[in-house]
This record gives C-alpha cells, structure tokens and sequence, in this order.
C-alpha cells in the first residue's frame, strides 16, 4: 500500500507535535490534523500552537502549509486518508462504573463510529492515545461493521514522548513500538508504518509486537516510571525523619547500573495526563481479570503521590507555627512540570487547594501555565490570585512552594525578595532546586524535600 495521506484526529499535545514532526520528516506525505476544537485548530494555523512546548514553534512552522495542514472537517480528512492516527483525549471516567479509575472512551469510540461512516478507501486505524489494553481490539469490532469494500487494519503505535522534550524525544526516540496484527494485512500495515518512521528512526529502535503487547507496554513504562518516583519520595520521608538526605541517596543507589541514576528526584509529587491516568487504567485492568493483588501494587503508587503531595502542605503548616490562615503563600509554578504550560494532574492544584482549605491566601505564579491555572482555579474565585511576577507574587508573603522547578526561578534575586517579604520567610522547595545554603544565608527558613531544613533558631 502505497500510503500518501496522514490524517491525525486530535490536535493536542501528543498529535499535534508527533504529526508536525513526521510531516518535517517524510516530504512526500499529505498530513492533516484535525480537531473539533475550532480554537485550537486556529491556533495551530497562525504558526501559533496552542501548546507550549520547546521547539514546537519552529518545527511546525518548518511545514505549515507546505504537506501540513490544520482542518475542523473531520469527515473530509477521513475520507482521504490513507493512515488515520487516534490522538484524542482519554481522560479518566468521572462518572458510572469504574468512576474514578477506567478510561473514559466516549471520544474514541465516537471518532472509531466517524471513521466507519466516512472512510472511502482501505485505511490502517493507528491508535496513538493511551488506551486501556484490548481497545485497539474493540475499534477493530466497529469498524468490522464497515461495507465490505473498505478494509480496516488497527495497529497500536503508543507515544513516549514527555512533554518538554517533546521535540527531542521525537527527534531521537529511545524506541518507536509499532503492534499489529498476525494476518497477511496486519503485517502490510506494520510494514506502511515502519517505512513512515524509518525515515529518520535507526531500523533497530522500530519495534514491532502485536497488539495488546504493545498497548500493555505504554501503561507498563508509565507505571515505571512512576513507581521509581513513588519510591524515592518515600525514602524522602524516611530521611526528614532521620539524618538521612535523599540526594544522597538517590547518587548512591542510582550509580548501581542495574538502577540507574535518572527518575530518581524526590518531589512535591508526580503530575501530568498520563502517570496517575495509566496506572489506574493498569488497576482496573488487573482488576477485571481477578488480579486483586496485583491491582493492589500499583495503585499504591498512586497513592503513596497523594501521601507525598499532602506530606507537602503538612510540613508547610507544621513549620510556620502550625497556622498557615490568612497568610500569603507565594506558590512558584503550577505546570505539572518544566517547560510546559499543562496543569494536568498538577500537584500544584493539590497543594493550592490545601493550602486553601487552611485558610491561606495562595498567590500562583507561573512562566507558561498561568492561562491554564486559572482556569483550573476558577472555582476557588478571589481566594486566589496570580500574578505573572514572581517578585510581586512574592511581595507581602510568609513563604514561598516551589512546586515547578522552571529554570527562571533558579536565577532571582533572592536578597530582594527576602526584603520584601514578611519575617519570618519561609521557602519549601518541592523539586530541591534551589541553592539551600545561600537561602539560608539570606536569612531564609528553608525547606526542602528529603533533607535537613535549614532554619533559624
Ligand atoms: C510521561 C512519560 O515520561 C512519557 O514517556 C509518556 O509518554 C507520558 O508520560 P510526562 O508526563 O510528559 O511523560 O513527563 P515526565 O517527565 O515523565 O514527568 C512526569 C512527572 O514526574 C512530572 O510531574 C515530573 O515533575 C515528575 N518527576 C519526574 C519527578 O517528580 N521526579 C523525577 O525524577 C522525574
Ligand atoms: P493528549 O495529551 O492525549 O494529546 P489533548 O487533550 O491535548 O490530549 O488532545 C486531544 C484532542 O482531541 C483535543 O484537542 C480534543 O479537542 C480532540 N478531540 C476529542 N474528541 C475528538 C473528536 N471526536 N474529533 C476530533 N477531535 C477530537
């Protein structure tokens, strides 16, 4: 098959910056992204993207217009489509059976049934959000309801790019994982879509599997990842208990090759739109299949993050003379982490909200995200404010949490804003970003996570 249009249906974080780097890659193909999102859409056509993300500004415009095109028609793109890419949203159900832990999937099957009904020629359905295993499986059964003149082929092409280092990862993925099926077409497809990355991935990284392997290994590596966090900020508790300092720790275990040094900072906690998504989707996944002890491994991943992100707010509390009510709280970032303007799953919006419910009057500051928190925070009215400043946010306040470890907030002048603050001041730094000595020094009380707090008297 000789495949010369892309179509990508959603044009968020994972579609929109995966689809403007195979349209940079491979010249010779048509790509078209679209979404219902007409604002979005807009954005993505002014040169503008609606996302923030290094790089991304550059590499669209490296295409726009020239084989990469912005569109609402949903139905038209589908009807010229040789490969169909699914990126839409799939956010954790909020309501009915598995509230709280499956996957909400009513804009994939919404878009499988779009497909169905306007797809004119044989197409290969490539799944590319992060999907509870056995889905490709179900997008199949849909579409199997098609008129016997279009055939479908479903293949499982999950994403490992992290927000940030979209562009990079991208670039120079650590692996491309392509799961299809074992049938004369299955092999044809997983070959059409290995010669679309082959472009620029080395033949060894294109891994191909079948499919549930390949959508078992996306919530698997998440929840990896995850874990090895959920660990260190574990043992991080242990070392505020002890005289133990979890950046040591972490240097000691991690030069064990086995264990490795990276993912290994103790935090405020882990965000972002898949960690805690995926992991639950693994839980209810395990549970479905009788796995009670195993759906029980995982999601105390989950909640040893929650453990970590209240243990935050907690230590706030306890260090400022058990009362945080009707102070300023200067809270430095609300991005789930650096270089991104995305508030998913933040554990920001946990620690705003306690602090919130302390009485606290919490003032946000962020270089990229402040569009996002305050929608996020809009609930909360005039309890909260934000300021694009950090200086000004930081002006009047008891204490600073550093809960987003922007490089901006690295090089301040902190003798300045020392001055304007109350006294005592407190910093607690959430990612241990910042110099604690020098702090120290300046006159703060500061505390970070994992280690000794550097106070005064
Ligand atoms: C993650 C996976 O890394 C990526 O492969 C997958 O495709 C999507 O999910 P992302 O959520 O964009 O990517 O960001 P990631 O860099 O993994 O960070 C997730 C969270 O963990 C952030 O809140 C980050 O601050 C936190 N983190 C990460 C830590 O607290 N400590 C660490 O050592 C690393
Ligand atoms: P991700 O991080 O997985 O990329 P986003 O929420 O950033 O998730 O992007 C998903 C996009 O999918 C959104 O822009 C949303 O408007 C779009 N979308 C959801 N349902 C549909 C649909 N039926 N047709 C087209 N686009 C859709």
């Amino acid at each position: 098959m000789s495949a010369k249009t892309i179509l990508c249906i959603g044009a968020g974080y994972v579609g929109g910056p995966t689809m403007a780097m195979i349209a940079r890659q491979c010249p010779e193909y048509r790509v078209l992204i679209v979404d219902i999102d007409a604002a979005r859409i807009r954005a993505w056509q002014s040169g503008e993207p609606p996302i923030y993300e290094p790089g991304l500004k550059e590499l669209v415009a490296a295409s726009l217009n020239r084989n990469l095109f912005f569109s609402t028609d949903v139905a038209a793109g589908i009807a010229e489509a040789d490969i169909i890419f699914v990126s839409v949203n799939t956010p954790t159900k909020t309501f009915g059976q598995g509230a709280g832990r499956a996957a909400d999937l009513q804009y994939w099957e919404k878009t499988a049934r779009q497909i169905l009904a306007h797809a004119r020629r044989d197409v290969i359905v490539v799944e590319k959000s992060t999907l509870p295993v056995r889905t490709a499986e179900a997008m199949d059964r849909i579409l199997r309801a098609a008129p016997a003149a279009v055939h479908f082929e479903v293949l499982s092409n999950p994403e490992f790019l992290a927000e940030g280092t979209a562009v990079r990862d991208l670039e120079q993925p650590d692996r491309v994982l392509i799961g299809g099926h074992d049938s004369e077409s299955g092999r044809r497809a997983v070959a059409a879509l290995v010669d679309v990355y082959a472009h620029w991935v080395p033949r060894e990284r294109i891994l191909t599997t079948n499919v549930w392997s390949a959508e078992l290994s996306k919530l698997a590596a998440n929840a990896f990842l995850a874990q090895r966090i959920s660990s260190i900020n574990s043992l991080s508790a242990i070392c505020e208990a002890t005289e133990a300092n979890i950046g040591e720790v972490a240097r000691a275990i991690g030069m064990d090759p086995r264990i490795g040094p990276r993912f290994l900072n103790a935090s405020v906690g882990f965000g972002g739109s898949c960690f805690k998504k995926d992991i639950l989707n693994l839980v209810y996944l395990c549970d479905h299949y009788g796995l009670g002890e195993v759906a029980r491994y995982w999601e105390q991943v989950v909640l040893m993050n929650e453990y970590q992100e209240d243990r935050f707010v907690r230590n706030m509390v306890a260090a400022m003379f058990n009362t945080v009510a009707g102070k300023r709280i200067a809270v430095f970032g609300f991005a789930f982490k650096a270089d991104t303007g995305d508030v998913r799953e933040s554990p920001a919006l946990r620690v705003c909200q306690a602090l919130m419910a302390e009485h606290a009057s919490v003032v946000v500051t962020d270089p990229q995200a402040l569009p996002n928190a305050r929608l996020e925070l809009a609930v909360y009215g005039d309890r909260v404010t934000f300021e694009s400043d950090p200086y000004t946010a930081a002006r009047g306040a008891h204490a600073i949490a550093l809960v987003t470890e922007w490089n901006a907030f690295r090089t301040l002048d902190y003798r300045r804003i020392y001055a304007a603050m109350e006294k005592p001041a407190f910093v607690f730094d959430g990612r241990n970003c910042l110099d604690h000595a020098a702090l120290h020094a300046l006159g703060f009380n500061v505390l970070p996570i994992g280690q000794k707090p550097l106070t005064h008297r």
